[in-house]
């Protein structure tokens, strides 16, 4: 027998791959799958022309030689419809002096947003969380943040998380709280039982640091 949960729609989660798409954007059309090979952040936002998505705006347009440097490309999605986007796009680029040089995705019938979970089936509206989707090379999702449309994001934290990721993946290691590239890391999780019931085992056999190698 069918009950509420059943009609739930299912997000993707940290691991799956991420739902391909063919969208317009400010830019042209473009498909996420065009982004394989490549780091890709996809972040969407509540509306356009509203105090804290701009100040992301800024702060993500500012920041992007950064995420060129992780070889990350960004990418913007919200209901918005392109004419919108691109009034935005202008609006910043006059009243700010910044370019804004990733593309924004249309999503006015809300199809992308509802793939991702970007808008929860209980919204009151179609406006789009703060959800941003970091999405690697091979196209899975390797971690997700959300944020409620009030509280604008730490372009550095997504700056540190990207990193992070890239890190544990090119040297088998795992970062502690906090971590910073150039700071300590740790290694995975022991499972060999021997050893670490050995006399001479470690005694923070379940904290063992290296520092990073760069
Ligand atoms: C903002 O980006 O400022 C915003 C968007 C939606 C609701 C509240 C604030």
């Amino acid at each position: 027998m069918a009950n509420e949960q059943d009609a739930l729609p299912v997000s993707p989660q940290i691991g799956d791959l991420a739902p391909d798409f063919q969208a317009r954007t400010t830019m042209g059309v473009m498909r996420l799958s065009d982004f394989r090979g490549q780091w890709l952040l996809l972040f969407s936002h509540p509306a356009d022309f509203t105090p804290v998505c701009t100040s992301e705006f800024v702060a993500f347009a500012r920041a992007a030689d950064r995420f060129t440097a992780l070889g990350c490309r960004l990418m913007a999605i919200s209901v918005d419809s392109l004419y919108a986007h691109l009034a935005w796009v202008r609006a910043i680029r006059d009243g700010f002096g910044v370019s804004i040089g990733f593309p924004i995705v249309e999503d006015p019938s809300l199809v992308i947003g509802r793939a991702f979970g970007m808008i929860s089936a209980s919204s009151v509206d179609a406006a789009a969380m703060r959800a941003t989707y970091f999405i690697d090379p091979a196209g899975v999702i390797r971690a997700t943040i959300s944020y409620p449309a009030t509280v604008g994001r730490s372009i550095e934290e997504m700056l540190r998380v990207l990193a992070a990721l890239q890190k544990v993946d090119a040297e088998q290691v795992v970062t502690p709280e906090g971590w910073r590239p150039g700071t300590e890391v740790l290694l995975p999780p022991e499972t060999d039982g021997g050893a670490l019931l050995a006399q001479d085992a470690d005694p923070l056999w379940f904290h063992r640091t290296r520092p990073d190698k760069g």
